[in-house]
């Protein structure tokens, strides 16, 4: 373990109350810059989305950073070293400060991409956001029909977010579609996939549900069978024989139908560095959920002192914190024991082996799951007044109510 006192180690925390200096890291095992910064303006949306990742009690969270403390973080992080900075929210539109934290992001040197469900991107401010020197543009669809995008939204948007994909590509930026995919609509992914290509989308990110925060509540409503996921990997592999390099398409396996876990965020405090609405810093989206992990808020920390030193940051970097399996496991180098917030919500303990490994002594959790799904019968989405199983929309009502 390093030592905060050696003059050797120039950062040293404020947990101590020290004040900072800058220069190499503190964190043992040795760890580079966050590349990747989310900046989640804001938690506010025109959407309900059934699947959103944003806290499931986000009704209740402080207030926003203001556009000065945004710059601050902005400027901070990329002394640090991030490069990719990705502006979500949320819905990021509802920031009027939006296009001047894209005009410093640039000047600073950052790539950055707008992760947006479109609505209120008009077409001045796309020239705004154009002139400010935004490089991206990831474009949020629920499905390829409008009765299944407008329910799982519960709103009518599907019309305009085709629109607005067209004047996206029209003010020539690269554009990602991106579509949650689940029990409902992985029976369209060709068609999702065929709208990506009439849009001219760059990237189709065709992302099956993970299931936190309002996912997690909407499990049952929400995961497929394997042979759905089967199907449209499938479908999935004829495209990009057929279409090359014209649009890539990214699909990865749902973890529930996994037998090892994927390593969650490239590791827990090894690139990604999320800012929450609020100030506080996520090592991962859904970080709020762990029990005993108090975030450090930017507000209050230096972000170089939160992301070496704080024991947020350090508490799952390397090997020294997981208990068996994983600690004698010859893969855990590969997968780094999976997810810390998938392995609480299944398991109550955010240290033990994510069960979506078939090694886990707790797997059994995440069959279950999968067999429940197996045995339900390929019915619509219900309504939420349908009582017997509502779909729970992300609104600010049902968010009070879990605060
Ligand atoms: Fe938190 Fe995977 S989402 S570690």
């Amino acid at each position: 373990m390093n030592d905060p006192a050696d003059p050797r180690n120039p950062i040293q925390s404020t947990e101590t109350g020290a004040s900072p200096r800058t220069v190499a890291p503190l964190a043992d095992p040795p760890v580079g810059p966050p590349l990747w910064l989310l900046a989640e303006l804001t938690y506010r949306c025109p959407l309900h989305c059934v699947f959103c990742s944003n806290p499931v009690d986000y009704a209740s969270l402080g207030q926003e950073l203001s556009t000065a403390q945004w710059l601050d973080v902005l400027r901070q992080a990329r002394a640090l070293g991030a490069a990719q900075l990705g502006l979500s929210g949320g819905e990021p539109l509802l920031r009027d400060d939006l296009e001047v934290l894209v005009e410093e992001a640039r000047k600073l040197g950052f790539y950055t991409n707008l992760i947006t469900s479109g609505i209120g991107l008009t077409d001045k401010r796309l020239g705004a956001l154009k002139d400010a020197g935004l490089d991206h543009i990831q474009l949020s669809f629920q499905d390829s029909t409008q009765e299944l995008n407008d329910f799982l939204s519960n709103t009518r948007t599907f019309e305009l977010k085709k629109k607005v994909a067209t004047s996206i590509k029209a003010h020539g930026f690269p554009m990602v579609l991106n579509c949650v995919l689940h029990r409902y609509n992985l029976p369209h992914v060709n068609r999702i996939i065929d709208m990506a290509l009439e849009m001219g989308a760059d990237y189709l990110e065709l992302a099956n549900t993970q299931y936190y925060g309002w996912a997690y509540l909407n499990r049952a409503e929400l995961i497929p069978t394997r042979s759905q996921v089967e199907q449209a990997e499938a479908v999935v592999q004829r495209y990009r024989k057929r279409i090359g390099e014209r649009c890539k398409i990214l699909f990865v396996v749902p973890d529930y139908f996994e037998d090892r876990p994927k390593r969650c965020m490239n590791g827990w405090g090894n690139l990604f560095l999320g800012i929450a609405p609020d100030g506080l810093a996520l090592p991962c989206h859904a970080a709020r959920s762990l029990p005993g992990l108090v975030l450090p808020r930017v507000t209050e920390r230096p972000l170089a002192d939160i992301w070496y030193c704080s024991d947020t940051f350090r508490r799952y970097r390397g090997f020294g914190w997981m208990k068996e399996p994983c600690r004698s496991c010859d893969e855990k180098e590969h997968d780094l024991a999976g997810c810390r917030c998938q392995a609480y919500l299944l398991t109550g303990d955010a240290a033990n082996a994510d069960p979506v490994c078939e090694k886990s002594p707790l797997h059994g959790a995440v069959e279950q799951t999968v067999r429940f799904a197996a045995a339900r019968p390929q019915a619509a989405p219900r309504r939420a007044s349908v009582r017997e199983q509502p779909i729970i929309f992300r609104t600010d009502a049902n968010s009070r109510e879990r605060s």
